[in-house]
């Protein structure tokens, strides 16, 4: 898999991915289309074979960052795509101190993920997600100015 700037071109695709992983809360093409052109997000795909296997939306404000959304197709999971496109968009990050996201309390997938990557549950946010209700885990890396590249 190669990690790649996400383009219009991949629009299509990764609505394909997202809706795949996230069924009916998906994002919607617009909220898809607005993401890509918003001027503090990135978005990055992961692509085999002119097909998009994971797609990673990141966004930083000053010295913080921030976990927007991150999928990998079923068929393409444990190979550490989420890893790789987590960590190349936190190497590539200018003057990056702190990373947050949020997360659902029961999707271990995605807790051990962010766990193997250094971050850790920061708190809990009461009822935060719909359909259905389920707590936030809020997670946070501080990443050492040293040790940037070493995730
Ligand atoms: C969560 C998700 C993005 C992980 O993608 P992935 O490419 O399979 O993850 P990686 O292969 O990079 O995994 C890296 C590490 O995360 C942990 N991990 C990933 N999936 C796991 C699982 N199902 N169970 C336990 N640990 C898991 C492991 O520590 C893994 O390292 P290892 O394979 O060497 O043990 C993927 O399962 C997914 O798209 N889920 C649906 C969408 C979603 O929930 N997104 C997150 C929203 S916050």
């Amino acid at each position: 898999m190669m990690i790649t700037e996400m383009l219009p071109v991949h629009l299509e695709q990764v609505k394909s991915l997202l809706d795949v992983c996230f069924g009916e809360s998906a994002w919607s093409m617009e909220s898809l289309r607005s993401q890509l052109d918003k001027n503090d997000s990135r978005c990055t795909v992961a692509i085999e074979d002119d097909t998009v296997g994971g797609f990673l939306a990141f966004e930083q404000v000053l010295d913080e960052g921030s976990i927007v959304e991150v999928a990998v197709h079923p068929d393409c999971r444990r190979r550490g795509i989420a890893r790789g496109l987590i960590t190349s968009a936190i190497n590539s990050a200018d003057g990056l101190h702190t990373v947050f996201l949020e997360v659902r309390e029961s999707n271990t997938p995605a807790v051990k993920l962010y766990e193997s990557l250094g971050f850790t549950q920061i708190a809990v946010r009461k009822g935060y997600y719909d359909h259905p209700k389920e707590d936030a885990v809020i997670m946070n890396l501080l990443i050492s100015v040293c040790n940037t590249p070493n995730l």
